[in-house]
Parts: C-alpha cells; sequence; structure tokens
C-alpha cells in the first residue's frame, strides 16, 4: 500500500522543509503498516499561512456569496465522487471501521448540500426605523482569517464544519488538522484546493500542539488570525479560550463530554440497550458524544445490565474493514490514555461486558475477535457497574470504550447524575412518557438531547455544540454555525435629507393614559 508524504499547503503549493520534524503514522488496525509521513511545520508556518489566507480574504470576500456556495457545492460533489477514495483512506489511519467511515464522507457531503443553498440566503433583514425617511438594514460580514483545529477522530466530518460555512460566509481558512491523521487531512485539503476557492482562501498546516500554539499566539499579536475554530480536550480549549480573550476574541470550542443516558423504569429496555451498545461503543467510544455513564432506574437496572452484558459480549470488535461494532484505537496516544483511565476503576465497582479488560491480545483474548487482534491497538469493551456521583469515572472523560452505569431512584437523582460532572454535550434518555422528556430536556445541562435515541449520531443540520466544560456556548452546523463566521453589520440610511436624531426626533403620539374602562 502507499505511504503516503504530507506537506503543508500554503497558497496552494506545498511548503518544503520541515521545521516541525517529521512523522510516521501507522495504521492501528496493523502497525507494520505505515500510512503517512508528515513533514510537521512550526509556529512560523502557521503565521505564514495565516499571512497568505489574510492577503486572499478580500478578493474572495468580494466574490458574491452565491457564487462563493457554488464553489460549496463543487467540493460536495468532488467529495461524494471520491467518497470511497476518502473512506478508505480515513480506515487505514484511524482504524474507524469502513461503514462509519462513509458515514463520516456523508456528513461532509450533507454540510455543503447545506451551505451550498445558503450562498444564496445567507439573509439580512431590513428594519424599520423610528424616524420617517429612514431605512435601517443588516448584513453579514464575514470575519477575516479563521485558523480552525480539528481533532482526529473525525476527520473530514469536524473540520467540514467549521471550514465550509466559513468560506461561504467570505472568511480565508487555515486549517490545522490532528497531526495523527495527516493523510486523511490532505486527502481532503486537495478536494477543497480543486473545488473553485480563489488562490490562497485555504490552507493546510500540519504541526503539533505546542507549535500551534504558539503561532496562534503570534499569528493574533500580528492580526492575521480574526477567528479560531477548536476542537478537542476541555484543557486545551481551555488555554485557547484564555489566549483569544487577551486579542478580544471568542473562538467556536467544541470540547469533551461526559454524556448521560437515562434509562427511566418505562423505556424499552431493548432499544435503550441498541443505544447504549452504539453510543458507547461506536468508533470505540472515541467520539466527544459517546455514551459516559448510563443512568439507570433501580427498578430495571438489573434487567439493563443484563441485557447491555449480553450485547456487549457478543458485540463483534476487530478488523474494521468488516462489519465490526469497532475496530483498533485511533492511535497510540488515544490507546496508552484510555488504558490509563481504566485505572479508575475501583473496588466498589463490577466489571461487564468482556472476559478480560485492557488491550486485546492472544494471551488476554476476547471471544470471537475478528482478525489478530496483536497487530493492532484494540481495546476490550468495559462496562462498570456501580458507579456513583462521586467517583472520578464519573466526572471524567474517558475517550475509548468503556461505560459506566449508575444507578438512581427519583427523576431529581438522575438529573443530578446527568449534570454533575460539569460537562453538557449530549445526553438522552429512553422513556415513553412525555413528561419525562420534556423535564429531562429543561433540566439537563447539555446542548444536544435525544429521545429513545443515542447520544452520538447528531445530524449534520442541527446545533451541535455544548455547555461548560463542553464549551462556550458557540454552535457549529446548520444556520447557528453563521454567527461564528459572520458578524452583524447594522446599517443606518436616512433619505430625508436632514439630519434626524434618533430618540430626540421621534414623532409623539399623544394619548390620555388616565383613561379607565368605565364600570
Ligand atoms: C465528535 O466526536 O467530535 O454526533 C463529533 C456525532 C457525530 C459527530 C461527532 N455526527 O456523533
Amino acid at each position: 500500500m502507499t505511504v503516503r508524504t504530507v506537506h503543508s499547503l500554503v497558497g496552494g503549493k506545498a511548503v518544503e522543509g520541515v521545521p516541525g520534524g517529521t512523522l510516521t503514522v501507522a495504521n492501528p488496525a496493523d502497525l507494520g503498516e505505515l500510512v503517512a509521513e508528515a513533514a510537521l511545520g512550526d509556529a512560523g508556518t502557521i503565521v505564514e499561512a495565516c499571512r497568505v489566507a489574510k492577503g486572499a480574504q478580500s478578493v474572495w470576500s468580494s466574490v458574491p456569496a452565491p457564487v462563493r456556495g457554488r464553489a460549496v457545492q463543487q467540493l460536495g460533489r468532488l467529495v461524494e465522487d471520491n467518497r470511497e477514495k476518502l473512506a478508505s483512506i480515513l480506515t487505514r489511519e484511524i482504524g474507524k471501521p469502513i461503514k462509519e467511515s462513509r458515514g463520516e464522507v456523508q456528513e461532509v457531503i450533507d454540510t455543503c448540500s447545506f451551505f451550498s443553498s445558503e450562498g444564496r440566503r445567507l439573509y439580512g433583514q431590513t428594519v424599520p426605523s423610528e424616524l420617517p425617511d429612514k431605512q435601517l438594514f443588516t448584513f453579514r460580514a464575514p470575519v477575516g482569517v479563521s485558523l480552525i483545529i480539528t481533532a482526529g477522530n473525525f476527520p473530514v466530518a469536524v473540520p467540514s464544519w467549521y471550514i465550509v460555512p466559513a468560506l461561504l460566509c467570505g472568511n480565508a481558512v487555515v486549517w490545522k488538522p490532528a497531526e495523527y491523521a495527516p493523510a486523511t487531512a490532505q486527502a481532503f485539503a486537495q478536494l477543497i484546493l480543486h473545488a473553485g476557492f480563489t488562490e490562497g482562501v485555504f490552507n493546510l498546516v500540519i504541526a503539533d500542539g505546542a507549535q500551534t500554539f504558539a503561532g496562534l499566539e503570534r499569528g493574533l499579536d500580528e492580526g492575521v488570525v480574526d477567528k479560531v475554530g477548536f476542537t478537542g480536550s476541555t484543557v486545551v480549549g481551555r488555554r485557547i479560550g484564555e489566549l483569544c480573550g487577551r486579542y478580544l476574541q471568542s473562538p467556536c470550542l467544541e470540547l469533551g463530554g461526559k454524556n448521560p443516558l437515562v434509562v427511566m423504569p418505562d423505556a424499552d429496555i431493548d432499544l435503550a440497550v441498541e443505544g447504549a451498545l452504539f453510543s458507547g461503543f461506536a468508533t470505540a467510544g472515541q467520539r466527544c458524544t459517546s455514551l459516559g455513564t448510563a443512568i439507570v432506574h433501580r427498578d430495571v437496572h438489573d434487567d439493563f445490565l443484563e441485557r447491555f452484558t449480553k450485547a456487549v459480549a457478543e458485540a463483534s470488535i476487530g478488523d474494521p474493514w468488516e462489519d465490526v461494532l469497532y475496530g483498533p484505537m485511533i492511535s497510540r496516544r488515544f490507546c496508552d490514555r484510555f488504558l490509563d483511565w481504566l485505572g479508575l476503576i475501583r473496588e466498589h465497582h463490577t466489571i461487564r461486558g468482556s472476559t478480560a479488560t485492557g488491550l486485546i491480545t492472544r494471551d488476554n483474548p476476547r471471544e470471537g475477535f475478528l482478525g489478530d487482534p496483536e497487530v493492532g491497538l484494540y481495546c476490550h469493551p468495559t462496562i462498570v457497574d456501580g458507579v456513583t456521583i462521586d467517583d472520578a469515572l464519573n466526572r471524567t472523560e474517558t475517550f475509548g470504550p468503556i461505560v459506566g452505569v449508575a444507578t438512581f431512584e427519583t427523576f431529581d437523582e438522575a438529573l443530578e447524575l446527568a449534570n454533575s460532572h460539569g460537562y453538557g454535550l449530549s445526553s438522552s434518555i429512553y422513556t415513553r412518557d412525555p413528561m419525562n422528556v420534556f423535564r429531562f430536556r429543561e433540566r439537563v445541562s447539555a446542548g444536544m438531547v435525544s429521545v429513545n435515541t443515542s447520544t452520538a449520531g447528531a445530524e449534520a443540520h442541527m446545533p451541535f455544540g455544548g455547555n461548560g466544560r463542553s464549551g462556550n456556548g458557540s454552535r457549529q452546523s446548520g444556520i447557528w454555525v453563521l454567527d461564528q463566521f459572520t458578524r452583524w453589520q447594522a446599517m443606518n440610511w436616512d433619505y430625508s435629507g436632514r439630519l434626524q436624531k434618533a430618540q430626540m426626533d421621534v414623532a409623539d403620539l399623544s394619548a390620555d393614559l388616565t383613561y379607565r374602562v368605565p364600570e
């Protein structure tokens, strides 16, 4: 198989040199196979890309929005026509099951379909003035240069949620993908560069986190970064938020989650089990929307746990090219971190779901494993029963195939458990009672609520984002993300030929406010 050589792409050209060193990426399902060799840029590469983007932005923003939408439409077509190739690079590079990879590519296509028409809307408003012969208008103005920093668990869908609307709105973009998924990033970047966006408005920089942060700081200081989009950990998001705050910027932050799935006593238990299985273990639990803790009413707890355990024990895990629930961990780093988190399991917990925990190996096998576990980074699925509100496991985002189960008696307790960790991304409730549904919606801290379905799997045109430790309230996708990539500009047009002063020259309508309806 080909090893892809990846360079940063600035102004449409590959950047020579390796100021940040080189990085090789192996297929996590078969570590002997090299997928990519990336030439890393450094802080200077980030700044240079932002300068190029800054220089190119005004040409792009002067292209009429419906025409910009056409480039987005062309990108959607290119992605569609390269769907299988893109999905297979993705599966090879991060080990996502091929069916999920195809779904992820579809999410990019859906995003393009939505925003290609948005070029013909991008509405402003006409607003009545309080003065005669005067009209008020609002316009959406692009922000400028957007530096988009994304994670590798959704290496094309999540970037598209930023890049596509940013470009559609007339911004220039510098994209810093996860350095551990460079081949996928390069393939997607090339599709973007072939879609018809004007020169220099889209740039790719492959760099590590520390160099990116340094580059961001310099870029902000130099005035060549106007907006930051970041998907990643809460710790890094907080640092980015602090830094941007110093420059009076509010970044679009999409951070972690500890997503609850509440099972009420009236729930369809089989449906809840199916939902928990997908929410908890699809993508090997490496979604920001993955299930953290199933919060189950004590009357149905034993039944739920038994069926959930059976479903997890029977699920097929292994080779991501097969029909599996999940494949390997994304990379060594993700795998090591996950194994560390298993240390949060305490004596009062009971482990279910597999014959063992940790890495799946010949000596630590899983029955029914598809393929050879020794060649990749495969982990056992783990259900941890007996999670309580005070457990570190209840407060920690454990990016990987682990699901906690907690028990509650009253609805208040369920809500307390659901919100106790301070995250607020996704959530789910299984019940047949609308009262539970709406009470849950009202009181859960999450930005996204699902009813009788999975915590993962948001549709591409709904507001995506979280609260608390999950983000700063920004929302991606659909019309809502437009507020991230445009700023409202208000225009007052007085055609009376006089200076009419607002508040002071406004007509008075005299009223008799002492009037009362007679008895
Ligand atoms: C993420 O993990 O960062 O809702 C995004 C979902 C996917 C996107 C997840 N559509 O699970």
